[in-house]
């Protein structure tokens, strides 16, 4: 690939444009049982993979995902890897970027996975920054696309206004989703990142609606996301923990929610906290869904970025 071509995803509104085209082609190709098993965009790519943090979910997904696509996953934590301590991320890019095909990272500031899609040749995705999870909001709106046809209303987050909420909300508004999202007072999503949703709202007549308040939010809700309270590299913030009160996703909360609506959360869930066991074991809940899903959406943005002839063949198909 020109290196001068080559796309990055950053956060999800890197995206927007061909985001539903993404989502449709990994819908698709997860029900697809004849071609899917033999299309093998990644014949002979290696895609590389830095945690700063720990992960289940991203890792798994990822080498798995590579797999079936036939290239090579090389998963590397970056407590076994000279970044950000004997060598900049600069050069570890310009390095990296001599042996692999594409780069995903999941760092603890954004300022890095930019400044390593900056210096890399090769295509990078944000495998989560303390700003956003672009990949969790192509598998979440994949989960909301499979499950259109029984959502009856906005989608409601109620929680912390964190890298989750972001990309939920770039990605929502995008689909025409009216978002509604409660945090405590002090803890809103980042005013550079509303803005760039309202931008993208403006667009697609979807309406964003802030609030204090768990109760306004969920009202009548279709989908009603949350997350843990303290992310990852908060762990010094443990009086963070005590604004939530009264934002525990439970039985009682969900009560003025359509009947119909999904329970979502990123996982992992701290259970009876932000969750309790009766909303996220409900017949409402796609939790795993929406992990699961981390695999098909992220195929279908690594064969887009990494192979783009081959993703629109796949496309042109179905
Ligand atoms: N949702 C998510 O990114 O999970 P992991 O931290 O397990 O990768
Ligand atoms: N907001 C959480 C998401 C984990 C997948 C974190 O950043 O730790």
């Amino acid at each position: 690939m020109n290196s001068e071509m080559k796309k990055d995803l950053m956060s999800i509104d890197d995206l927007t444009d061909m985001l539903p085209d993404l989502v449709n082609w990994a819908i698709a190709f997860k029900n697809d049982t004849e071609m899917a098993p033999e299309f093998k965009p990644l014949t002979g790519m290696t895609i590389g993979s830095i945690y700063e943090k720990p992960s289940t979910r991203t890792r798994v997904s990822f080498e798995v995902g590579v797999g079936k696509l036939g290239g090579q996953p090389l998963t590397l934590l970056s407590k076994d890897i000279q970044i950000g301590k004997s060598e900049s991320i600069a050069d570890t890019a310009a390095v990296l970027s001599r042996f692999l095909d594409g780069i995903t990272y999941r760092c603890f500031a954004h300022a890095d996975v930019q400044e390593l899609a900056q210096h890399a040749s090769v295509p990078v995705i944000n495998a989560l920054s303390d700003m956003h999870h672009p990949c969790q909001a192509a598998a979440d709106l994949m989960t909301i696309v499979e499950n259109k046809n029984n959502i009856n209303g906005h989608i409601a987050w109620v929680g912390d206004g964190n890298n989750v909420l972001h990309d939920l909300l770039l990605a929502g508004v995008a689909f025409g989703y009216d978002v509604k999202y409660a945090t405590p007072v002090g803890m809103e999503p980042n005013s550079e990142v509303i803005k760039r949703a309202e931008k993208i709202a403006a667009r697609s007549g979807a309406k964003i609606t802030a609030t204090n308040n768990p109760n306004e939010a969920v009202s009548g809700a279709g989908v009603i996301y949350t997350d843990i309270f303290v992310s990852m590299g908060e762990e010094h913030m443990e009086d963070k923990f005590t604004a939530f009160d009264g934002f525990q996703v439970n039985e009682e909360l969900v009560a003025n929610a359509d009947s119909n609506y999904l329970f979502m959360h990123c996982l992992p869930a701290h259970r009876g906290e932000e969750v309790t066991d009766g909303v996220i074991d409900s017949k409402n809940s796609v939790v795993f869904d929406q992990a699961e899903n981390r695999m098909w959406a992220q195929m279908s943005i690594l064969t887009y970025l990494c192979n783009p002839i081959a993703w629109q063949a796949y496309d042109d198909l179905i």
